[in-house]
């Protein structure tokens, strides 16, 4: 999975982080699919993981000095990501079968949270910031 130039939602800073996301998860689907051993399975999971709630709460930050109206669904989401990052942790630890479609989720959610809740949430930012 690559960064597209139809990814980007206008504010640098998200787009930046929003590709960083991305290669993290090439990076956890590179050690899935290759292989590798749980070693670095969870060392990418953990970067991912720590990106990942990082760049949520940035997101929220924002969301709340805005008193921006889909703030708890938009968390809701951020969560539930959290969730299945957690849920691939516990299947690798232990080691059960079952990631891919997991993996699939973390793609799809990427694309749908960004073409989705992120993409509203930027454009609410950007017409505050005219306005
Ligand atoms: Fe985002
Ligand atoms: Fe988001």
């Amino acid at each position: 999975m690559e960064w597209k130039s139809e990814y980007s939602l206008g504010i640098p800073k998200v787009d930046e982080e929003h590709a960083k996301f991305l290669r993290l998860i090439s990076n956890l689907e590179s050690a899935i699919e290759l292989n590798v051993g749980p070693q670095i399975v969870l060392v990418a999971l953990a970067q991912l993981k720590r990106f990942a709630k990082d760049h949520f709460e940035a997101e929220e930050v924002v969301m709340r000095v805005h008193g921006y109206k889909q703030m708890a669904e938009h968390v809701e989401a951020h969560r539930n990501f959290i969730k299945q990052m957690d849920e691939i942790e516990q299947r690798t630890l232990n080691n059960l079968q079952g990631r891919e479609p997991m993996l699939d989720y973390l793609r799809v959610w990427f694309t749908e949270h960004l073409f989705g809740a992120d993409r509203e949430f930027a454009e609410s930012m950007l017409e505050a910031r005219q306005g």
